[in-house]
């Protein structure tokens, strides 16, 4: 097997034997390492597609991230926080504890039930975990909002979730600027009575409106008893809902549950990390994304961790900032995405050799596919050649990592630009659309063929939808909607998305959702997005937009006031790096767009091989209709 052999010595072969045996009482056996208030009657209950995990069990998120450690760790450091503006904060596991029970206690005061939805809407500052985890104690369900997204995305969010608390800032610093997150909610909010209370957490100081919802953190926190004991909760009792985006308009909440998901993180963040208790741990992630839910609250904290958290952004002052970091806190493991390399890689290899590095022991990568370019600048420039990489293939549905290379578990060789295998007791295949294995390095969609501890329950209110998204391709096979090919080793190659799922900066926007941002502009008659390879991002967007007869606007005026509609409705994220007008979309005789045909314009390729474009185009059509579309382009360019 050709690729760089390198691993940390553990070699736990039983368990991959174990896990393939029985992958029940393998999983059953690691959720032991988790502190239950009573053991379960049940490991599993398989109705396909809903699995509930370790049934009759009572268990806590926030004890055992934090009350478990107050006799061995307390005084430990769980979080070193770095401001954007070079403040920084140390917050050990005691006084995570006591934040987190006396904002427990605030929640309750404010009528906050078992059940209940929370919305948190913050930029990365302490109270963003602590939040979370005084829900996770009480029983309240959490749905974090990537503090990017504007007042039109949160308020779907908000409605679907029914959520009755708002915990928000007055601010959030990024890239040196005041993002005014208070106003966001404001506006978001303002149909809803359903919201109590919103709490404001005063971050940057500016000036901020204050109605009679309207609440201080830090009053709130002043007065109030630091102990509340932390909730019996069944193990499927849902701990959050995370909002991702998908094929359609409107984004869909998965809901994840407690126990399950807490031992698939306890697991992986065991295996692929390898965590000490020596360690420092840093995840680049925002926690408005699954990334940070996992690898930034729950896993490094479920194991007692010390970890760096940052504020801002990576190229904030500069883009050495992540390296500056690095030195500073003495990182010992880097888990970032491969957006963020491609970013620091353009800018020459002096920086980041111009920073003290040696700390770090090994690396990860997560979020969208890693070119082997990248990985092998990744591996020699900032791991120095003695650091395994991990690159780490799941999703927000997964809630945690599926593949991954396993340097706390086994000894393995890594290929630059594979995920390698399937972590312990998942069936993870290669097959074509009828749902076939393909043969070794033949490119196929990606299916997962049992059932996993850290799976989504459901979408939030949508059973339904849940097993349409996601089970309906293959009989009781989970479809991710990957492309990938597994080699002759039987490692796994990721391939990027196979359905109209975007991967810009490794978030996830979905093509219908900002279709439907565009066609509510006055003047758009039709829209297409598609994405194009781009240096940095992976991913970039590209929109075409067909006008409304008369419509009689300049071009580039309608471009800018298109940019702003789609921040203003989705975020910066999702602003296409190029609008097109056209004068039709190619569409198959069932009136299906031809995306990849766009995609092929976009990238300026000629149309090989039309036969594998939808059913019912017939090729002359298709041809036809690509010579038109770029007559009509060629046309608004002159
Ligand atoms: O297409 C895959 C890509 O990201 C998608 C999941 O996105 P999200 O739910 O936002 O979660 C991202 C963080 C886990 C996947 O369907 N993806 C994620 N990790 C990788 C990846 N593609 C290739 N390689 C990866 N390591």
């Amino acid at each position: 097997m050709s690729g760089i052999n390198i691993g940390l010595g553990n070699n736990d072969t039983e368990i991959r034997r174990e896990a393939n045996s029985d992958f029940i009482t393998f999983w059953e056996r690691q959720a032991k390492n988790l502190s239950w208030f009573s053991t379960w009657k049940k490991t599993l209950d398989w109705s396909p597609p809903f699995a509930r995990w370790f049934v009759g069990g009572t268990i806590n998120a926030s004890y055992n991230t934090l009350d478990i450690h107050q006799q061995n760790k307390a005084d430990k450091p769980a979080i070193l926080w770095e401001g954007e503006n070079g403040e920084s904060r140390v917050l050990t596991y005691k006084d995570m504890w006591t934040r987190v029970q006396k904002f427990a206690n605030v929640l309750k005061s404010l009528g906050v039930q078992k059940g209940d939805r929370i919305i948190i809407y913050l930029p990365m500052i302490p109270e963003l975990p602590i939040s979370m985890l005084a829900c996770a104690r009480i029983g309240a369900i959490h749905t974090v909002i990537f503090s990017g997204f504007s007042a039109a995305a949160i308020k779907d969010r908000i409605d679907d979730s029914k959520s009755k608390i708002v915990i928000t800032a007055d601010g959030g610093y990024r890239r040196g600027n005041i993002i005014k997150l208070k106003e966001v909610i404001d506006e978001a909010i303002k149909d809803f009575d359903f919201i109590q209370n919103v709490i404001v957490v005063e971050r940057t100081k500016n000036k901020i409106n204050m109605s009679s919802k309207d609440m201080l953190w830090n009053e709130l926190m002043h007065n109030i008893s630091d102990t509340c004991v932390a909730e019996k909760l069944d193990s499927s009792h849902p701990l959050y809902i995370l909002y991702t985006s998908g094929t359609t308009g409107k984004p869909k909440g998965v809901l994840h549950g407690t126990g399950g998901y807490l031992t698939h993180l306890y697991s992986t963040f065991k295996w692929a990390f390898d965590i000490k208790d020596s360690d420092v741990f840093f995840c680049t992630a925002d926690i408005g994304w699954v990334t940070g839910h996992s690898y930034v609250v729950y896993g490094p904290l479920l194991h007692g961790a010390t970890e760096v958290m940052y504020e801002g952004a990576p190229d904030f002052p500069d883009v050495s900032r992540i390296w500056k970091i690095i030195q500073k806190y003495k990182v010992t493991i880097l888990y970032t995405t491969p957006t963020a390399l491609r970013m620091s890689m353009k800018f020459g290899d002096d920086l980041p050799n111009s920073f003290d590095l040696s700390t770090l022991r090994l690396l990860g990568s997560v979020g969208e596919p890693i070119n082997p370019e990248v990985w092998k600048w990744y591996f020699k420039i900032i791991g120095k050649e003695k650091c395994p990489i991990i690159d780490t293939w799941w999703q927000t549905e997964t809630g945690g990592m599926m593949i991954s290379a396993l340097p706390g578990l086994e000894t393995i060789s890594l290929k630059p630009g594979s995920g390698t295998l399937p972590i312990p007791g998942l069936n993870i295949s290669v097959v074509d659309e009828t749902g076939n294995d393909v043969p070794p390095n033949t490119k196929g969609y990606l299916v997962i063929k049992n059932p996993w501890p850290g799976m989504l329950l459901t979408l939030w209110g949508d059973d339904e939808k849940y097993r349409d998204v996601y089970w309906s391709k293959y009989k009781n096979c989970y479809y991710p909607g990957d492309y990938a090919l597994k080699d002759t080793d039987g490692y796994f190659w990721l391939l990027g998305r196979a359905d109209d799922v975007l991967k810009v900066s490794g978030h996830r926007i979905g093509t219908a959702e900002l279709e439907s941002c565009i066609v509510s502009h006055h003047d758009v008659a039709e829209s297409a997005v598609c994405g194009i390879p781009d240096e940095i991002k992976g991913e970039a967007i590209i929109a075409f937009v067909v006008l409304k007869q008369n419509v009689t606007a300049e071009a580039l005026i309608l471009e800018k006031e298109l940019s702003i509609k789609i921040r203003t409705d989705i975020g910066a994220i999702a602003t296409p790096k190029q609008i097109y007008f056209v004068t039709a979309l190619p569409k198959t005789r069932s009136g299906k767009i031809m995306r990849r045909l766009l995609k092929g314009i976009a990238n300026n390729e000629t149309i090989g091989d039309v036969s594998t474009l939808e059913d019912g185009a017939a090729v002359t059509e298709i041809q036809s209709a690509f010579d038109e579309l770029q007559k009509s382009i060629h046309k608004k360019s002159n």
